[in-house]
This record gives C-alpha cells, structure tokens and sequence, in this order.
C-alpha cells in the first residue's frame, strides 16, 4: 500500500484532473484567506507568549534554546500578516483583520499542542490554495511563506516528540476544509473585514487512544448540525486524492480503521460519497489526527542559570519585502472587489 501510494504520485497530475472542479477564487481572495489565518496564527503566539514566561517552559521541561525560537515563530507569523497586508492594499484590495480568538490552551503543554496542529493546518492550507493561485508572483511568495510554516511545523512535531517530517508528501486541504478547522479558534470577526467565499462544515471530533497506526480504530463523532445520510464513509486527505474506508455505526458516532498509506498529522473528512471528496458531500470535518510513531520528546538539559532577559529576539535587519508587481498582479481594485462581492453573494445568498 505504502508503495502504491509512493506509485501513485506518477499519476498525480491525472488525479487532480479527475478531482471535481474547485470553484474559480481569484487572488485577492486567496490572499484575504491566508491573511485569515496568519491573523489567527499571529494572534495565538503573542497571547501565547504573553500567558508563559521563558521559565514557564523551561519548568515545563522545554529547555533552552525553545523560547527563542518560539519568539520567532511569533515574529514570522507577525511579519507574514504585515506582508500579506501590505500586498493587498498596494493592489487596492481591502485587507482583512484580525478576528478576536478562543484557544484550547491552559498550561504549556497544551499550547505546544495547540501550535503544533497550527502549523501542520497552515501548511496543507498554503499547499491546497497554491493551484488557485494564478499570478505566478504571488505563488512564490505564497511557496515562501508555506516553507517557512513547515519549517515551524517540523520543530514543533520534533519538540512534541513527534517525527519531524512524518511522510513524503503533505496533504492539501482545500479553502472550506482548512476554514472548517480554523472557525473553530474564531469567535468574532469584524464586521468591516471582507467577506471570504468560504463556510465551516459541521464539526467532526474523533476519540481514540494511545499511539495510533494504520490499522488502529478511532470513532467520529459529528456535531447535532450535521445532517447524516444512512450510508456515509470516511475519507483520509492525501495529495493523491481520499483514501476511503467504510465506517461502522458506534456508540452514536462511527467506528473508521485508519488505512495504510496516512501518516503524520492527518485530516479524516465523513463524506456521502466513496468516489470523491467535494463541498457538496462533505458531512462533517475534517478532524485532524496524528498517525504513527512517535520518537518521544528531546530530553531536558539542565539550564544552570536563565537568562533575565526575555527579549533577546535578534533584530530583523530586512524590511519586509514588497511585491513591486502588486498592482497589475491583482488588477484594477474595483474589479477585485467586485469579484470578491460576487462571490460572496453567491456563497452566502
Ligand atoms: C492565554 O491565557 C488565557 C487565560 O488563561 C487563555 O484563555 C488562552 O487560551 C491562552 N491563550 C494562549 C494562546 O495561550
Ligand atoms: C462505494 O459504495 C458503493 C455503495 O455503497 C459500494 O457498492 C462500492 O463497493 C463502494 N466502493 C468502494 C471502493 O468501497
């Protein structure tokens, strides 16, 4: 199975033609929906790092030198908001702003996990949008932005005791997906942001225990929103298309035997259908599980004295790049926000 998987990326470009058509997003949007997450993602390390001290996670064995680095992460993910910003408004497109936000996290040990799901949601959110993007300008700024987040999703898995780069190829989630998944940190967004033509499926938990593998069991549990037909499967996200498996009926929710061939941090969608994964057929999810075994986390060094100083964060001797091409990238403001108003019409009529 592992092998065909490793075999099937030959016919990836058949794959994704055999994918159902994506709804046509232009970049503007696109941008709006990365700066979406990059808000969020901004947001929940200053408020990280204003909750927990340098001590705070060397108590919590996460020795030196973690909260630098942690610094910067913040830094980037600051620096990609001000980035992605500034492209939007040189082109005339209005930039959306930050929401108010409601994390999982009360001790360390949950903000890591927290940080951890982020960036590896950031990643497949980056690597699902880059075929929607037409301007070849923006698609390497994007690329720039989603090596970085691997860069950050990588170290986080490492710390967690996770194996850094868990499979040979991330798995792409698409614009509603990824929005599914963040909606549920977003509790108020201000009314003056933009609209995205994006919508949150119904939520999908999934319970399981221990280490999980292909062949473990893991149940899902659907929202009172979602609306089951009688016949529902589970897709796993790969980049050669769903993986599906039949389910079986548990304790209100459904019973799923994770396949061989999903490893890493993983994304389980409960489809109607067990031929494609669309808007249309999409029950409930995704729900992110994280497959395989782990390595168990880097020992502690002991830290003798700690450093009085929290602000040793270098500072950024670059300014932020600027797209020069911006303007005609985009086209004519106008027409961007017509566009963006149209669709959104459409989405939300
Ligand atoms: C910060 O602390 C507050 C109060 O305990 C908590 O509600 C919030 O989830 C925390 N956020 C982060 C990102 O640590
Ligand atoms: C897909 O579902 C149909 C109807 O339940 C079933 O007949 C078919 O065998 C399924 N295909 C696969 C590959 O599971």
């Amino acid at each position: 199975m592992k092998l065909f998987r490793y075999l099937a990326i030959t016919a990836l470009a058949g794959a994704t033609q055999a994918s159902p058509a994506k709804r046509a997003v232009d970049d503007a949007t696109i941008l709006n929906y990365a700066l979406t997450l990059e808000h969020l993602e901004a947001a929940f390390y200053a408020t990280g790092l204003k909750n927990f001290t340098q001590v705070d996670f060397i108590n919590a064995g996460y020795a030196d030198p973690f909260y630098i680095n942690l610094q910067r992460v913040a830094s980037d993910e600051a620096e990609h908001v001000t980035f992605l910003s500034t492209a939007l408004k040189s082109a005339g497109a209005p930039a959306t702003a930050a929401c108010a936000y409601a994390f999982p996290v009360t001790d360390v040990d949950s903000f890591i996990a927290t940080a951890n799901i982020l960036e590896g949601v950031g990643v497949s959110a980056y690597l699902g949008a880059a075929a929607s993007i037409a301007n070849k300008a923006y698609l390497t700024a994007a690329g720039s932005i989603l090596t970085v987040e691997a860069r950050h999703s990588s170290y986080l898995r490492a710390i967690a005791g996770e194996v850094p780069f868990a499979q040979p190829f991330d798995d792409p989630l698409d614009l509603n997906e990824v929005y599914t998944l963040a909606s549920s940190f977003i509790v108020s967004c201000p009314s003056s942001n933009p609209s995205l033509p994006v919508k949150a499926f119904p939520s999908l938990t999934v319970s399981s225990t221990g280490t999980l593998n292909a062949g473990s069991q893991v149940v899902l549990a659907t929202s009172s929103n979602a609306q089951a037909p009688s016949k529902v499967y589970a897709a796993f996200v790969t980049v050669t298309g769903p993986v599906f498996t039949t389910v079986t009926p548990s304790g209100g929710g459904y019973s799923v035997t994770i396949p061989s061939g999903v490893m890493g941090q993983s994304y389980i969608v409960l489809t109607s259908s067990n031929g494609t994964v669309s808007d249309e057929n999409i029950v409930a999810g995704p729900s992110v599980i994280e497959v395989g075994a782990k390595n168990g986390k880097p020992s502690p060094t002991i830290t003798p004295s700690i450093p009085s100083s929290t602000g040793v964060l270098p500072s950024k001797t670059s300014s932020i790049p600027q797209f020069t091409g911006a303007a005609s990238a985009i086209g004519v403001s106008s027409g961007v926000m017509s566009a963006i108003a149209v669709a959104a019409a459409i989405i939300f009529a």
